[in-house]
């Protein structure tokens, strides 16, 4: 296990010239506006503390003004924190020199915003090796990366373009592109996709999804959309009023929501899907039989079990056997297939309605993990639709 790459812990920040008279309120139970009434001190930041993991996109959501931004300006250090430390790779942010600072932001990290300016006199290109030129990387060089990431984003042919001859959705990329040239170890997007229509906004979701499947980073993802959070975060931070109310995967979240302001992000989006098979799936529901044992299928199907999976010596799925079979000199196995643990959920149900079989859930090595059926799977989808939508 990977030592996280960004660790937070306690942060707080108070914007105001006494912090310490709010931070001792909310340290005594206050809310944020409370301590606003009472001393006229904003509460950017309350008490939080989180990991981000080594190639995880980590998202925090929450409504405007919970303190998202604030939060990701105290990690990249924009912002001095009023309590609380920021480690990256194991580094403190806050004791970092100046000079330290210029250059963690330059090499290993990389902001997205909503809208920042692209310099509109510099072509695609330009705009986006600008990264590598602040870095101090020769011209060649950045120009080459530079170009390579233009093509990661589906934007190589407009490379000699002035930013203002592509569309909203296109000028996005391009900051995209300028934040992924530098290779940063971390990448922090505020809202980067939010100003785009659902459409676009989709498009750059997968793009992004995409890139990481090529190449893991470390991405911090703001977004008040907890459909975006769904789609492209591997675990969710929920704030609200500067503190952190939920953390935890889509599915801990869809699962088990903190709390009503938790729930009502799922307003009228049909939570069930955002499983895959791997979170639908049973284990031990369905016996399993080595394919040595295939033979003696008798002794594991007592009871209820009316087949077993057969794995081989690596736990790959080799076929299914009957209670049928019992009782035939050598009962004859059959083949299934299998579902790939991070299948959709509308994957799983066109699979498991055609079968009278549960059917196995294999992991990305082919190997058994558990088994998905009509009946776990429907009770499974009521459940998530009733109590949301
Ligand atoms: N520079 C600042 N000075 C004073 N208050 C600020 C400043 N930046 C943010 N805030 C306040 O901190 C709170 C959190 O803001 P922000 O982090 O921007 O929220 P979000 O990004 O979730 O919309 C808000 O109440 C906001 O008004
Ligand atoms: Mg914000």
């Amino acid at each position: 296990m990977h030592a996280p790459k960004v660790v937070v812990e306690g942060l707080c920040k108070v914007f105001g010239s006494n912090p310490q008279q709010a931070l001792d309120m909310l340290a005594a139970g206050a809310t944020k506006d409370e301590v606003l009434k009472r001393t006229g001190q904003i509460v950017g930041v309350h008490n939080v503390s989180f990991d981000v993991r080594e190639g995880e996109i980590f998202v925090l959501m929450g409504l405007s003004g919970s303190g998202k931004s604030t939060l990701i300006r105290l990690v990249n250090r924009l912002v001095d924190p009023s309590a609380g430390k920021v480690l990256i790779d194991g580094r403190d942010v806050a004791a970092a020199r100046r000079s330290e600072l210029t250059a963690l932001r330059r090499k290993d990290m990389s902001m997205v915003f909503q809208s920042f300016a692209l310099m509109p006199h510099r072509t695609v290109l330009s705009n986006a090796s600008f990264g590598l030129e602040v870095a101090g990387v020769s011209r060649k060089e950045r120009e080459r990366r530079a170009m390579e990431v233009l093509e990661q984003v589906g934007l190589a042919p407009f490379a000699y373009k002035l930013p203002s001859e592509l569309s909203g959705g296109m000028q996005q990329r391009v900051g995209l592109a300028r934040a992924l040239a530098v290779n940063p170890s971390l990448m922090i997007m505020d809202e980067a996709f939010s100003a785009l229509d659902p459409l676009k906004r989709k498009e750059m979701q997968d793009v992004l999804l995409q890139l990481q499947k090529e190449h893991r980073r470390t991405i911090m993802f703001v977004s008040h959309d907890l459909e975006e959070a769904l789609r492209i975060g591997n675990r969710i931070a929920i704030m609200e009023g500067g503190r952190l109310v939920q953390v935890g995967t889509p599915q801990d979240i869809i699962a088990n929501p903190a709390d009503d302001y938790v729930r009502a992000f799922f307003d009228g989006i049909d939570t069930s899907r955002y499983l895959t098979a791997g979170d639908l799936m049973q284990t031990g529901a369905v016996p399993i039989v080595s394919e040595i044992d295939a033979a003696n299928v008798a002794a594991t199907l007592n009871g209820s079990a009316g087949y077993a999976f057969v794995l081989d010596g690596q736990r790959k799925i080799r076929g299914f056997v009957t209670r049928d079979a019992i009782g035939n000199a050598a009962p004859s196995m059959r083949p299934i297939e299998s579902i790939r643990r991070d299948a959709s959920l509308d994957h799983v149900v066109a699979r498991v309605v055609a079968s009278p079989y549960a059917l196995p859930v294999v992991d990305d090595h082919g190997c058994y993990c558990g088994s998905v059926d009509r009946a776990h799977i429907l009770k499974a989808i009521t459940r998530s639709r009733g109590s949301h939508v």
